[in-house]
């Protein structure tokens, strides 16, 4: 994808993103938080097929479409739908691209957003599939990086938690790839970054540090990407007890920080987060989160054709 050819795009994985892509759909969140557009999608539809849960994501495009003059069309609940007579994906999308403009959708099957994109003529924008790739997440966190701590070139990111099933982590270190910076992995040995990134990574110049040792490591990181151990993608659950509170961002894991360092997280936290430090200057987690507004605008707006 490049400048000025946005218009009826996919948007499923971030490596379909240049440098350039990225920069220039920050530059157009930028513009539209300072400047609302309230009719830019007037008359336009989005269908919103969430077949995984979803609290920020689902919201966020939904307010994002509405603040824009648009319209949602969904299901709350995919037992509601004719999925559970056994309607295929690719007829369920064929159905709701006559009926809508553009396609979100979220589901637990690695590459279904994929598969919808060669059913539909319309865009489809992936909002997470299993532990593969969640770009639009991806853009919100470069949009809070670049406004919290301006640019990412000299940066060092230090991404913690559940490497391996993160599909945020592995969505930000592809795009972080175009960029100067340095990246830390810290996992236990289970959860670690999957090979096929960090090769990539080594391959495009990155410096990568590995290890399973927060407390050595946190004092050099810039950001702090914290994650949740994704217990919905373990095949065992005695595996998943052995790792849910491996890691933990208190005050005292703070203490051992750089005193500017920005805390983010995907969220949902599930304890791998202290609220005490909700009350810090350090914790940018909820504006991150907030930030998904202006960056889904700038999506939905860009690939509809509205703004170039
Ligand atoms: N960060 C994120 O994807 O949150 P939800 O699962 O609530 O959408």
């Amino acid at each position: 994808m490049v400048k000025g050819s946005f218009k009826g795009r996919d948007v499923l994985s971030i490596s379909d993103f240049s440098r350039e892509d990225l920069l220039h759909i920050l530059s157009v969140a930028g513009q539209l938080e300072k400047k609302p557009r309230p009719d830019l999608l007037k008359g336009k539809i989005m269908a919103s097929l969430f077949f995984e849960p979803s609290t920020r994501t689902k919201l966020s495009f939904a307010a994002s479409m509405i603040k824009l003059g648009g319209q949602v069309i969904g299901f709350a609940d995919v037992r509601t739908t004719s999925v559970k007579k056994g309607e295929t994906l690719w007829d369920t999308t064929k159905m709701v691209e006559a009926y809508s403009d553009v396609i979100v959708t979220r589901n637990d099957v690695e590459g279904a957003p994929r598969l919808m994109s060669e059913a539909s003529s319309i865009p489809v924008v992936n909002a997470g599939d299993g532990a593969n790739q969640h770009p639009t997440q991806t853009l919100l966190d470069l949009y809070t990086i670049q406004k919290e701590h301006g640019s990412f070139d000299g940066m060092t990111i230090g991404f913690v938690g559940d490497l391996k099933y993160g599909r945020t982590v592995h969505s930000l270190a592809v795009a972080l790839s175009h960029f100067k910076c340095s990246m830390h992995f810290v996992a236990p040995a289970a959860l670690k970054m999957p090979d096929s990134y960090i090769t990539m990574l080594k391959e495009k110049g990155i410096t990568v540090e590995e290890t399973d040792d927060l407390d050595a490591a946190c004092k050099h990181f810039d950001v702090l990407y914290m994650t949740r151990i994704q217990e919905e993608r373990f095949p065992d659950p005695i595996e998943y007890q052995k790792y849910k509170s491996v890691y933990k961002i208190d005050k005292r894991v703070l203490e051992l920080c750089k005193e500017s360092v920005k805390i983010m997280h995907p969220l949902p936290r599930v304890g791998e987060i202290d609220p005490k430090i909700d009350e810090t200057p350090n914790a940018i987690y909820f504006k991150q989160a907030a930030n998904g507004i202006p960056v889904r605008q700038a999506i939905l707006a860009l690939v509809l054709g509205e703004l170039e």
